[in-house]
């Protein structure tokens, strides 16, 4: 399905729904562009789905979205949208991707079907105690999502000024339309800095960043103003 703006064009995915269709899977936010679906629409395309497709919705960078999330978890709870899987991971906000732990959220029934398939033992118990920790760990989401939110701004300003296009972020990266995206990545990795080129994703023109400590954003700023050939002041 052909994205718009940037973003999922979710009336479409649902208009494309046949009977022979088992999952409908939507990012959200989305990663590579950071985009986040409008409410109505996700609430529409929860709605619609029919039950014999399974919606799997990986929200993966919700926690920095704040109170601006849309929380599916009630429908759920109220015995509604038997069909409907809402991904979570601790790779992104709590910062503990090297554990391995994630969790989904359903129906009891849904849960049933995965159990079937579920190794034994798949989640260690260092990991679990460790994710257990940081779901109560607040001060950590909060600060890590103020941090986020800075780190941004202070990303999309620098780049207006520069007058670089950038697709407006609510995940930890964000895109930026630099040329050549292959050949500005490989000079970032020259200078120690790591970024990720988007001709995967068909933006062979983009990078996409992820936000860092303000020290290291400013760094990055550095080396990107610096493979491009802008004067080192310009800010
Ligand atoms: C949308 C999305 N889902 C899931 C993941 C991966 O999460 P995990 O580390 O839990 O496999 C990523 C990480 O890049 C992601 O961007």
């Amino acid at each position: 399905m052909p994205a718009k703006n940037y973003g999922h064009d979710l009336r479409a995915m649902r208009n494309a729904i046949t009977p022979q269709t088992r999952i409908v899977f939507v990012a959200n936010p989305n990663n590579p562009t950071g985009t986040l679906a409008e409410r109505a629409a996700l609430v529409e395309l929860v709605n619609e789905v029919p039950p014999h497709v399974l919606l799997v919705l990986d929200e993966a960078y919700i926690e920095f979205l704040g109170n601006d999330a849309v929380d599916l978890v009630p429908l759920i709870r109220q015995g509604r949208h038997k069909n409907l899987l809402l991904m979570r991971t601790f790779s992104k906000i709590y910062g503990l991707a090297g554990l391995r732990i994630g969790y989904g959220i359903a129906a009891p029934e849904l849960v049933a079907a995965f159990e079937k398939i579920r190794q034994p033992f798949n989640i260690n118990l260092l990991a679990q105690i460790a994710a257990s920790a940081a779901l109560d760990d607040e001060a950590h989401v909060s600060k890590t999502r103020q941090n986020n939110l800075s780190g941004l701004e202070f990303f999309a300003q620098a780049f207006r000024q520069l007058k670089l296009e950038t697709v407006p972020s609510h995940a930890n990266f964000l895109l930026v339309r630099v040329g050549d995206g292959a050949k500005v990545f490989a000079g970032l990795q020259k200078l120690g800095v790591i970024t990720r080129p988007m001709a995967g994703y068909q933006l062979p023109e983009w990078i996409r960043i992820s936000v860092g400590t303000p020290a290291e954003n400013e760094r990055c700023l550095a080396a990107l103003k610096m493979v491009l050939d802008f004067p080192a002041g310009k800010n």
